[in-house]
């Protein structure tokens, strides 16, 4: 009986204390509450104070947000300026640097709060945190609990992706976006540039890629094959200038931007505006109206030196805007069938004495890969870049299933684990969703408990899995809210895959700490399933 009651005592103790804890997403490696008499009280008049000014961009997303969504507004001082060093907020680099380059401290205290690391990002993910432990409605003084917390992740690559070519997405919009991932300290965007429904990035050498290839002539209704086309004229495009300003954006919330301009596919809007580059110059091509099913339509480059050219010109000013050490070349879904019915592919394969079309494919990849190399960066591309041989810098994206990726690793080569079961968000959320989405089932919990690094790995393969990343193709995705609906809270569950310890996750703890974040949603207008509040 006494030890029933022990039990049943612990039991309870035990959730006073978790209920004591704040709940943060993705969870935090370390994390302590101090005594509630210890809380900080943050009004108009506490101050940031900044070790040096490199911690400038941290405490001005600090002060912005807490402008937007608490109309506070603190002024940010230098700390060893600073004669005040109570009710203040301290961002301090510290000298002592750790294993993990974006391990960060945060202390709450009433006389003050402290954020310390060895990295600007370290301080910036310190942030993330802090913004979590705000009420969840502007009241004032706001008063936060007293926390002592010590964190890092565990992946160096936390990745998401969006498709901006089946759907296209504005500049706030964007800007928006990238503010969703800082939130949940992700540090990579891959942005979806070009496609064969719409192609999105200004070059200058080449208008007509905008110009034609950023529009279509309507777009199919319902879910494919459909019940008709719209016949509405769809499209745009982002300038370089806009670029520079959203990379600048990204860089300031130390996300780095991964451009990806797809090949030898999913070229339709390139073959719109410049059909000499394709495998049939007497096929009237359109950019594409309909979703891309493989094999249905020719959407694949000819791999002429002309060709060639081509893409080394729109890839030069590509890098020359993305400061990015990586460029997504695609490779996905090249159907063999264009190659094979086309008696100058069939010449190129001869004369380069290629075997076969997955010889040309791998073939295509590495020259592009060579001309990535040759100006310092290295290319990233779907799993199909290890037909007929990976390039030999190539970094791979696995997507279907997890196959790819861990022959990849087995070659050491740096890996993303993206296997479209667990991580396209395009997919229904839902046995029976609110809207139209794309025929596949993806729920919460499965996303949850994915493990990027796949059993058949040995330790030291392992260490080749780089991180993750969740996609979200946008044919079923046609405007932000719908963004919004697709990506939380799938979203807060990747972000716990690849930043939490994978011994701390607790899909029951993670739902319970989700009814929080909803609610900071809520305040910051974000949308999601209120089906979620029910479970
Ligand atoms: C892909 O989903 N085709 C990468």
């Amino acid at each position: 009986m006494k030890i029933l009651y022990t039990f049943i005592l612990s039991l309870f103790l035990c959730q006073v204390s978790q209920a004591q804890l704040p709940n943060l997403i993705p969870r935090p490696v370390s994390l302590k509450a101090g005594a509630p008499e210890n809380r900080f009280s943050l009004t108009g008049s506490t101050s940031i104070l900044i070790s040096d000014t490199t911690l400038n961009k941290s405490s001005s997303y600090l002060a912005g947000f807490l402008q937007k969504y608490y109309n506070i507004s603190p002024t940010t001082v230098s700390y060893s300026a600073s004669e005040n060093k109570t009710n203040v907020i301290s961002l301090i680099r510290t000298a002592s640097v750790s294993p993990n380059k974006d391990q960060y401290t945060l202390s709450v205290l009433k006389d003050g709060i402290t954020i310390s690391s060895s990295t600007n990002e370290g301080i910036f993910y310190g942030v993330q945190t802090l913004i979590q432990l705000l009420p969840l409605s502007a009241e004032n003084p706001l008063s936060i609990p007293a926390v002592e917390i010590s964190d890092y992740p565990r992946f160096s690559y936390r990745g998401m992706h969006l498709d901006v070519s089946r759907h296209f997405f504005d500049v706030a919009f964007i800007k928006q976006y990238i503010d969703y991932l800082a939130l949940h300290k992700m540090n990579y965007f891959h942005w979806h540039l070009t496609d064969d429904h719409g192609w999105r990035i200004e070059i200058k050498k080449y208008p007509r890629l905008t110009e034609v290839g950023g529009w279509r002539d309507g777009s199919i209704i319902g879910l494919y094959p459909g019940t008709g086309n719209d016949h509405i004229r769809y499209g745009g495009f982002y300038t370089q200038e806009q670029i520079r300003e959203i990379i600048k954006y990204a860089q300031d919330r130390y996300i780095t931007i991964i451009p990806e301009i797809e090949m030898p596919a999913h070229s339709m809007a390139v073959l719109a505006a410049y059909p000499e580059f394709g495998t049939d110059p007497s096929k009237k091509y359109e950019v594409a109206q309909t979703w891309g099913i493989f094999n249905k339509f020719n959407n694949v480059l000819q791999p002429t030196e002309q060709t060639f050219s081509f893409l080394e010109d729109v890839l030069t000013e590509v890098m020359q805007l993305f400061p990015s050490p990586y460029i997504h070349i695609g490779g996905d879904e090249g159907s063999k069938i264009w190659w094979k019915q086309s008696a100058l592919s069939q010449q190129i394969m001869k004369d380069n004495k290629l075997k076969d079309e997955s010889a040309l494919q791998s073939y295509f990849i590495h020259r592009i890969e060579k001309f990535v190399n040759s100006k310092g960066k290295n290319i990233i591309g779907w799993d199909e870049i290890l037909d007929g041989g990976l390039a030999p810098n190539a970094i791979v994206m696995s997507w279907r299933g997890e196959k790819g990726g861990i022959a990849a690793a087995k070659q050491q080569h740096k890996v993303i684990m993206t296997p479209e079961n667990m991580m396209y968000f395009n997919h229904s959320q839902f046995l029976k969703d609110d809207s139209l989405t794309a025929a596949k089932y993806l729920p919460l919990d499965i996303v949850y408990n994915y493990e990027p690094v796949a059993k058949e790995l040995s330790p030291a393969e392992g260490k080749y899995v780089w991180g993750g990343q969740g996609n979200l193709w946008s044919e079923y995705i046609t405007n932000p809210a719908k963004v919004n609906y697709m990506l939380f809270p799938r979203l807060d569950a990747l972000s716990e895959v690849l930043w939490s310890p994978k011994e701390s996750k607790n899909f029951t703890d993670f739902q319970r700490r989700l009814k929080t974040q909803f609610k900071r949603y809520d305040l910051m207008n974000i949308n999601y399933s209120k089906r979620y509040l029910d479970q």
